[in-house]
């Protein structure tokens, strides 16, 4: 069952609806699952059929990413689910937003992610005008998640989340919590209209202390969500301190929310990495 001390919303990272099955399972509750091109390529079903050389056509991947997606959808009806456009470094913000407006149709609790590059704040802008609910995804730096703020001014709560990647800083040997906790106080600053997911959670540590930092949301692989679930779903409290090991910190700025969006630098090397990875993922399942 939910810790009643829980405030943030756990969401399972996944491509694989047996997997959403089994969680809820264990651990009682869920709030939410995300999904990207790169889980979608790792479903099960979608190995078998490339491993027997059966490739999809551009119809049939998204036919299959859409059942994959109302599976989940019926699991939690009441959740939020992250479905993912593609994207590649020349798609353009029309065409992400004519595919996001697509997918937010597949089921009644769509988030639809966007990454966050200029053409994905110009998809997501208008995305939030039609009704739309984002996630902005790829996020690695604090001018990033202020430009997500900027770009979605006006947006009803619950309408937009900023997914801060920070197992891939790890990766990097920077503290990648760090950008939570800096996130997490620009924010302060704020109104509150968009969200924090952690994503990109690679260990136990990182979800108990996005929870002690008290992001609204953690989205973590199947395998993170056992442990925690194992070990009795432990929320921490003051006297929980994460070891940073070697990690390099990354200092918080002093970034003013006020801006337009354009203004601030997002250009960040693991995002433009991050698409390649998404949108070579996607077309391997492709003829
Ligand atoms: O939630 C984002 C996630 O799927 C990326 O995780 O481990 O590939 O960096 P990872």
């Amino acid at each position: 069952m939910r810790p009643v001390n829980l405030k943030t919303r756990i969401f399972l990272d996944g491509g694989d609806p047996s997997e959403t099955k089994e969680i809820i399972g264990r651990l009682g509750f869920l709030d939410g699952q995300t999904t990207n091109p790169t889980l979608i390529s790792k479903n099960p079903a979608a190995r078998r059929r490339i491993e027997q050389g059966k490739k999809f056509s551009k119809e049939e991947v998204l036919d299959f990413y859409r059942d994959v997606v109302l599976e989940i959808s019926s699991l939690l009806p009441r959740g939020s689910i992250s479905v993912e456009v593609y994207a590649d470094a020349s798609t353009k913000a029309e065409e992400m937003l004519q595919e996001g407006r697509e997918m937010f149709s597949w089921i009644p609790n769509a988030q639809i992610k966007f990454p966050t590059i200029s053409e994905g704040l110009k998809a997501a802008e208008q995305a939030l005008s039609h009704g739309l609910r984002v996630n902005m995804t790829l996020c690695f730096t604090q001018e990033q998640a202020a430009a997500v703020y900027a770009a979605t001014k006006g947006a009803k709560k619950g309408a937009v989340f900023v997914s801060p990647f920070i197992g891939r800083l790890d990766d990097k040997g920077e503290n990648g919590m760090d950008l939570i906790y800096n996130i997490i106080g620009m924010y302060r600053e704020g109104d509150g209209h968009v969200e924090v997911l952690t994503a990109s959670v690679r260990s136990i540590d990182h979800l108990l202390y996005a929870l002690k930092l008290g992001s609204d949301i953690v989205t973590a692989p199947f395998g993170i969500l056992r442990e925690w679930g194992d070990r009795g779903l432990p929320v921490p409290g003051d006297e929980y301190s994460y070891d940073t090991g070697s990690l390099k910190a990354i200092p918080i700025k002093d970034i003013a929310l006020t801006k337009d969006w354009s203004a601030y630098d997002i250009s960040h090397g693991l995002t433009d990495k991050g698409l390649e990875r998404f949108s070579s993922d996607w077309n391997s399942l492709i003829a």
